[in-house]
């Protein structure tokens, strides 16, 4: 199956089971449809396709990697929910509609992104829908706690936040991309070999290496797309970054240093896998999609 197939199946399979997810909450009807709109509006799903792959890859129960996907689904969700807020990129447009506080307003954006991330925690922690054992749902939580917390994501956007009109070295530079979105990307391959049953360090070290190259590159190609996008393909209103004097890398290395960073990357990702055969085509093909995507 071709990558964008295989991309739409896994989009499919994570709506699905997100919607059946969701479908049983009895919350206050306005926090539900903002949480709703965070969630279901046209989002790529990277990362729960991410976690499917591997759980593919290492031979798993595909079942078993739904909560997970879900789970992360909805932590990304909510930090693009935050990240729109006035006080943070203080933008209107996502996925081509309205942001979250513009359609509502803040406080409910606010409250919506409070309740999808730990929405995230009540999936991956229900133990009905999966035949994984304690430990390995216990350590499926831990990781991704640290990834999304303030050893994680959230320590990227703060250091983000406090950044902005400033020059950075090339190593703070990489350290906050690495946080910001590396770390959500990385934690896609942990669960998806934990929903697969496997904690083998051999087997996981090169996904791992894969994992902080696509991770990277998925932040430099989005910083890219600041400046070479336009507001209708992205779904989100081109030029942010620079009108907000962000961090960034095209801001450091230019334009041209900023493609030969992502190209360097991919490159990288590529390398991570070669002790692997076709079974790894998919998360090869993800790679490149990963630095050459339009949105
Ligand atoms: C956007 O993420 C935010 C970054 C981490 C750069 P995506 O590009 O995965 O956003 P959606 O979910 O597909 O809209
Ligand atoms: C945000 O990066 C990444 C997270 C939400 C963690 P950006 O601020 O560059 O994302 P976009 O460009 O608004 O999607
Ligand atoms: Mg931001
Ligand atoms: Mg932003
Ligand atoms: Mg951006």
């Amino acid at each position: 199956m071709d990558l964008r197939r295989l991309l739409a199946s896994y989009k499919d399979r994570t709506e699905q089971q997100l919607s059946q997810r969701m479908a049983h909450s009895s919350i206050d009807p306005t926090l539900q449809q903002a949480m709703q709109y965070g969630l279901f509006n046209g989002g790529k799903r990277v990362r729960p396709t991410l976690v499917y792959l591997v759980n593919q890859l290492l031979d798993g129960d595909l079942h078993n990697a739904d909560a997970p996907a879900c789970a992360l689904e909805a932590i990304h969700s909510y930090s693009l929910i935050h990240d729109d807020l006035p006080a943070m990129d203080d933008d209107d447009l996502r996925r081509g509609k309205p942001t979250c506080h513009i359609k509502f307003d803040e406080a409910t954006a606010i409250l919506a992104g409070d309740a999808l991330l730990t929405l995230a925690f009540e999936l991956i922690s229900d133990t009905r829908e999966d035949t994984l054992t304690p430990q390995l749902k216990l350590r499926m939580v831990n990781r991704l706690a640290l990834a999304a917390g303030d050893k994680g994501m959230v320590t990227g956007q703060s250091f983000d936040v406090r950044h902005e009109g400033q020059m950075l070295t090339l190593e703070q530079l990489q350290a906050m991309h690495r946080h910001k979105t590396g770390a959500l990307l990385c934690v896609a391959i942990e669960l998806g070999a934990l929903s697969a049953g496997c904690e083998n360090d051999q087997i996981l070290q090169p996904l791992r290496n894969y994992g902080e190259a696509i991770g990277l590159a998925f932040q430099v190609r989005d910083d890219i797309l600041d400046i070479e996008g336009d507001t209708a393909t992205l779904g989100k209103p081109q030029g942010s970054d620079q009108a907000a004097s962000k961090p960034t890398y095209p801001a450091l290395l230019g334009l041209t240093g900023a493609h030969q960073k992502l190209e360097q990357l991919r490159q990288d990702a590529h390398n991570a896998l070669t002790g692997f055969g076709n079974e790894a085509e998919p998360l090869r093909q993800l790679a490149d999609y990963i630095a050459t995507r339009s949105h």
